[in-house]
C-alpha cells in the first residue's frame, strides 16, 4: 500500500463486495484542520451485506462523516473499515469508488440531455426509463432534453426533481451492478413527506444492495431494516423501527415529536421541512 497524499493506495479489486458485511472498527477520525477533536473514537458499527441501514441524528452528530470515510475521501487515525474483513486502505481506491453509488446533498447537476444526467457513463435505454420511474420520475422530460434553459428545447428543473434525477442516478448505478447506495440527505429539499416516499421507493428497489440512507429527520427512515441513531459520534441506538419504538428511548422520542408535526402540516397545509 503506497501513500498517495493522505490516503493510502490498496490494490485489492472491489468487485462483488460487499458479499458479507462493511464494519467500522474501532475508528478514530478527526478532521486535518481540527487534529484534537474527533468528531468519531472508537466507532463500532456493522453493515450486513444486502441489508440497508438508517443513519439519523441532528446536526452535527456526524453522519456526513461516516459517509465520507466510507467513500475514502479520508481515512480514519486509528481503527479500520473493512469490507468483508479486508481492510478498506488495501482495496484499489478507483475500483471501490465504482462499487459505491453515493449522492450527498450537493450532487452533480450536468447541462445534458436527462439521459446523460442519469448516466454519465451511458446505460442501455429501458435502465434509464426503469431508474426514472423508480425515483418517481417517468414523466419529468424526454431522454434527449437538455437540462438547463438557453439550450434548444432545454429545461430547468427545480430542487425536488432535481433530487430525482440524481436518485435515478443511483438506480441506474444499481441495476448496472453497483453494490453499495450511499444517500447523505439529497432529499433534504423535500418535505417530509416526499423524502418518505423516496426512502420508500430506494429501498424497494435496492432489496438485494447493501443501501445506506442519512437524514437527520427520525420520520422518514421507519422502513430501513435498521436504524442507526447518532450523536456526538456515537452510535446511541440501533435496531429496527418497531424495536426501537419499544425501547422508548431516543428514537421514539424524535419520531413521535416528528411524526406530531407531520400531522400538524396535514392539518395547516403548510410544508414541514423539519
Ligand atoms: N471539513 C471539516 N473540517 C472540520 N470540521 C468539520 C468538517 N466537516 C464537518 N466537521 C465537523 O464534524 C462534526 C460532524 O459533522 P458532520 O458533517 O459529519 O455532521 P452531520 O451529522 O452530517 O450533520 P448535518 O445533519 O448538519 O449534515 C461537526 O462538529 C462538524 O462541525
Ligand atoms: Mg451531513
Amino acid at each position: 500500500m503506497a501513500p498517495r497524499g493522505a490516503l493510502t493506495l490498496g490494490s485489492q479489486p472491489a468487485a462483488g463486495l460487499p458479499a458479507r458485511a462493511i464494519r467500522f472498527a474501532g475508528v478514530r477520525f478527526a478532521y486535518p484542520s481540527r487534529p484534537d477533536e474527533p468528531v468519531l473514537d472508537g466507532f463500532d458499527l456493522t453493515v450486513p451485506a444486502g441489508s440497508s441501514l438508517a443513519i439519523v441524528g441532528q446536526n452535527g452528530a456526524g453522519k456526513t462523516t461516516l459517509a465520507k470515510l466510507l467513500c475514502r475521501l479520508y481515512e480514519p487515525q486509528a481503527g479500520a473499515i473493512e469490507v468483508d474483513g479486508v481492510d478498506l486502505r488495501a482495496i484499489d481506491i478507483e475500483s471501490w469508488r465504482e462499487r459505491i453509488t453515493a449522492v450527498f446533498q450537493d450532487f452533480a447537476r450536468f447541462e445534458l440531455p436527462l439521459a446523460d444526467n442519469v448516466a454519465p457513463a451511458g446505460a442501455p435505454e429501458p435502465v434509464i426509463r426503469e431508474a426514472l420511474a423508480e425515483a418517481g420520475a417517468a414523466d419529468l422530460a424526454a431522454l434527449d432534453t437538455v437540462l438547463a434553459r438557453g439550450y434548444d428545447g432545454g429545461t430547468e428543473l427545480s430542487g425536488g426533481q432535481w433530487q430525482r434525477v440524481a436518485l435515478a442516478r443511483a438506480l441506474a448505478a444499481v441495476r448496472q451492478g453497483a453494490g453499495i447506495v450511499l444517500l447523505d440527505e439529497p432529499t433534504a429539499q423535500l418535505d417530509v413527506r416526499g423524502e418518505a416516499e423516496i426512502f420508500e421507493r430506494i429501498l424497494k428497489a435496492t432489496r438485494e444492495t447493501t443501501t445506506i440512507l442519512i437524514s437527520h429527520r427520525f420520520s422518514t427512515v421507519r422502513h430501513a431494516d435498521r436504524i442507526c441513531v447518532l450523536e456526538h459520534g456515537r452510535v446511541v441506538e440501533l435496531g429496527a423501527h418497531d424495536e426501537l419504538m419499544a425501547r422508548g428511548g431516543r428514537y421514539q422520542t424524535m419520531f413521535d415529536l416528528q411524526a406530531q408535526r407531520f400531522a400538524e402540516e396535514e392539518e395547516t397545509g403548510l410544508d414541514v421541512l423539519d
